[in-house]
């Protein structure tokens, strides 16, 4: 069972960043259904540090894109990015302590920046690009 499945409230209108979105979102719900599995060691902390990068990546793409479409959020998203990927090396970090153990609390964390970062920040530049009309 995946942690959480696509649907259309993680639609953001902008083709390219959906596409990224979709594509971290497999990679959760690998990392969910390995640890449902009961995996744990090499296994997962690979799966994590394949998340960490696709994250670092997203990212960097999403900061160059509202850049190019003048974004005037732009300092507080990235700021946000930083955060996340701060909290998110603390988690992996503790993962690979525990020896390649997912807990839960990593997996709500996934969770809520899927429904809060996605939905309620990400969508901003996109409206955004859509009153520049790009
Ligand atoms: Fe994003
Ligand atoms: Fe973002």
């Amino acid at each position: 069972m995946p942690i959480m499945n696509w649907d259309k409230s993680l639609d953001i209108g902008v083709k390219a960043m959906n596409d990224e979105h979709h594509g971290l979102l497999d990679i959760m719900n690998q990392i969910y259904d390995a640890h449902a599995a009961g995996k744990q060691g090499a296994t997962i902390n690979a799966l994590v540090a394949k998340l960490g990068e696709a994250c670092t990546e997203h990212f960097a793409h999403e900061e160059a894109y509202m850049q190019r479409i003048g974004y005037p959020g732009f300092t507080n998203h990235k700021a946000l990015h930083t955060s996340l990927l701060t909290r998110y090396g603390d988690f992996a970090a503790r993962i690979r302590a525990a020896g390649g153990i997912a807990s839960d609390d990593f997996f709500q964390f996934l969770k809520f920046w899927l429904s809060s970062h996605i939905k309620g920040i990400d969508t901003k530049y996109a409206a955004h690009a859509t009153s520049v009309g790009r």
